[in-house]
């Protein structure tokens, strides 16, 4: 019984949604292929949910020449294209619709935004995104500064890429300062969005059951994986000069790695949180080129190679990197973590393994089961967790021994309405405008993890040596196979 209405509870808290205060969003680069793929339709899927009331003024700018009713247009098609949501009600489109205006505006010169200060209203939160490339993120500060619009309450979001290397990103850390405090911007990493992923935290500490485990003492080892199925497709331009390192490893597996490693922090507060990431980011030991694989997608008969993708068919480039991580602090000493992400993998696929120590001596014979306590946690697809356990094979005939999976896949388990995860763009928006920057990037943070990534960057430029070729559909080179059977351990299998 007591159990019952526990589980209630906590359905109750999955469907609650707390509507916001009326705001004012602008969206610098409005017409671009995040504003239309996430923002726009994310922000729509809020306002169906009753979670942005019609006093909002959501504000789109570009260099565009259109106007507020071409823009709503713009919208409506953005919406149709990219809202797959069946839970959201379309009637409620025209009315979104009609909180949308739009200003023609030149980031680098003074076109429009005069008139972008006079839609703004005065007594309530504006958020400015910066859905544009970074090298505009000083001239978007600094015109919002020189026309008044960067008040003490105003926030701005900034998309990823931030920065290439510890340089870069010092740099616009340094100029978004002159004109914002630290408080006052949002480093958008998409991942730190996803409904899985906060769960991590929620796993770790809400539960008494792990955290004892949680350590080297009892943890051989842990994988992070994200496998992606699809190639670089339409945004070669932008890959080629990024790579999976750059693109995935510096950002999204780095905040995975600190929210599976870090200290349970003393309250769930932005800053509380973000420490703790940065001590594990600052404990990363220097990768040694031994321990890192860098692979490139090669074609088959149905997939063009990654080099056919891209304008630099000598490309060297990588699709794919797997390495293994040391975080040399009290907690982690002696236990590896080992990551890898790729482009054009077998399927998509991410999780957490958390791979525990095999007992210290078995009491049964002919047991030569190896590693069978082992916590998945499964990001995406079909989000849930999985703690794998060895019981006795039923039946008589003496003691035998199977691992079996306990399986708790969240849609199951919540059932379908309440695994109804919003997604991260969501998620992160309506954060930004409740003031909450838990899960976002800290200046420090970002500069950490540039300062982690560039050496091995370096290394790969200075030994000019090409990525290891892989299938399209694989699970990425041997080699990446050989880094763990070195240590006598494998992969998991990259599977839906
Ligand atoms: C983005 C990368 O940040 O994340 C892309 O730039 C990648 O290359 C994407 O495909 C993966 O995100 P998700 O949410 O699909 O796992």
């Amino acid at each position: 019984m007591l159990k019952k209405r526990k589980i209630g509870k906590v359905l109750k808290m999955v469907s609650r949604v707390i509507p916001v205060a009326p705001f004012d969003l602008v969206i610098f680069g409005g017409t671009g292929d995040l504003a239309r793929r996430k923002i726009l339709p994310g922000l729509f899927r809020r306002y169906c949910a009753g979670q942005i009331g019609n006093q909002t003024h959501i504000i789109g700018a570009a260099r565009n020449g259109m106007d507020s009713a071409e823009y709503q247009e713009f919208v409506r098609k953005a919406i149709a294209e990219f809202d797959d949501d069946e839970g959201c009600d379309m009637g409620k489109l025209d009315d979104f619709l009609g909180l949308m205006s739009y200003v023609t505006l030149d980031a680098r010169g003074d076109t429009g935004w005069n008139t972008l200060a006079g839609m703004l209203t005065s007594d309530r939160i504006r958020a400015f995104y910066f859905s544009v490339g970074p090298g505009l993120f000083g001239d978007l500060a600094t015109r919002l500064h020189k026309h008044d619009m960067a008040r003490s309450d105003s926030r701005i979001v900034v998309e990823k890429p931030f920065g290439r290397d510890l340089q870069s990103a010092r740099a616009l850390n340094k100029v978004l300062a002159e004109h914002f405090d630290e408080t006052q911007i949002y480093r958008i990493d998409h991942y730190l969005g996803k409904e899985t992923v906060q769960n991590l935290m929620a796993v770790r500490f809400g539960n008494m059951l792990f955290e004892p485990l949680w350590n080297s003492q009892y943890v051989d080892h842990i994988q992070i994986t994200v496998a992606e199925s699809v190639g670089v497709g339409t945004r070669g331009g932008y890959y080629d000069k990024s790579g999976a390192m750059r693109d995935m490893v510096q950002n999204h597996l780095m905040q995975l790695l600190c929210l599976i490693a870090m200290e349970p922090p003393a309250k769930f507060d932005p800053d509380a949180v973000r420490d703790e990431k940065l001590k594990v980011i600052r404990a990363l030991d220097p990768v040694e080129m031994d321990e890192i694989v860098r692979g490139q997608y090669q074609g088959d008969a149905t997939h063009p190679s990654y080099r056919d993708q891209v304008e630099d068919h000598e490309s060297t480039t990588e699709t794919f990197v797997a390495l293994r991580a040391h975080i040399s602090n009290w907690r982690w000493s002696g236990t590896p973590f080992y990551l890898r992400t790729g482009k054009r993998l077998r399927t998509r696929a991410s999780e957490i393994a958390v791979v525990f120590k095999d007992a210290p001596h078995s009491i049964f014979e002919e047991d030569d089961r190896h590693h069978s306590n082992i916590l998945t946690i499964r990001l995406q697809p079909n989000e849930g967790i999985e703690l794998g356990v060895t019981i006795k094979e039923p039946g008589p005939g003496g003691m035998r021994l199977i691992d079996v999976p306990l399986d708790m896949t969240f849609a199951e388990a919540l059932g379908p309405d309440k695994a109804d995860f919003p997604d991260a763009y969501e998620r992160l928006i309506m954060d930004v405008i409740r003031g909450n920057q838990t899960l976002f990037m800290r200046g420090d943070e970002v500069e950490a993890a540039w300062a982690w990534t560039d050496p091995i960057i370096a290394q790969w430029q200075e030994s000019e040596a090409a990525p290891l070729g892989y299938a399209s559909g694989s699970s990425g080179p041997d080699d990446a196979l050989m880094l763990m059977h070195r240590d006598g351990r494998r992969w998991r299998e990259i599977k839906p």
